[in-house]
């Protein structure tokens, strides 16, 4: 079992401060996801009892939202962070392809974080780019018609060997 740090602390109160700003919302549920993954970058654990508390849902229909939106993450990300579309059009147009790329150049797998905490690797379905796939976002900065030799020297810039 883990002490609880003043970080685990000053989270709670920050969870806490977004409940009560959205809980008498209508639909409130989605609002809040994203307040709180924009707030930490991530939904802790802790955090769904408390959610679904305040807005009288069950814990299981509050972690169904958030393991059905690929948007949504339950551990923080790392200090960069690649997605590669995997929706239809950018699929047409090679993204199978980049995100194997991308595996091999930055050493992690897709979903998953390095072991240095350098990069997390996301599979994203559709970043609105479609007309221009395939597309990719390295730290919220999208790209579109990427290119296998584009991807490298983006991975290259993060600074991380495989
Ligand atoms: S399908 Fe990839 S950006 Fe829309």
């Amino acid at each position: 079992m883990t002490t609880p740090t003043s970080q685990d602390s000053a989270d709670r109160s920050r969870i806490d401060a977004l409940i009560n700003h959205h809980r008498q919302q209508p639909g409130a549920l989605l609002p809040l996801l994203h307040a709180v993954q924009d707030a930490l970058g991530f939904i802790p654990q802790e955090a769904v009892p408390r959610i679904a508390a305040a807005l009288n849902l069950s814990r299981a229909e509050v972690h169904g939202v958030i393991t059905y939106y690929h948007h949504f993450r339950s551990k923080p990300a790392g200090r960069h962070v690649v997605q590669i579309c995997r929706a239809e059009a950018c699929q047409a147009c090679g993204a199978d392809a980049l995100l194997a790329q991308a595996e091999q150049l930055l050493g992690c797998k897709a979903h998953e974080t390095r072991a240095d905490g350098a990069v997390t690797l996301e599979p994203v379905y559709c970043l609105g780019l479609c007309a221009s796939s395939p597309a990719m976002q390295l730290n919220e900065r999208p790209y579109a018609r990427v290119t296998p030799q584009q991807l490298q020297r983006l991975a290259q810039s993060l600074g991380v060997s495989a």
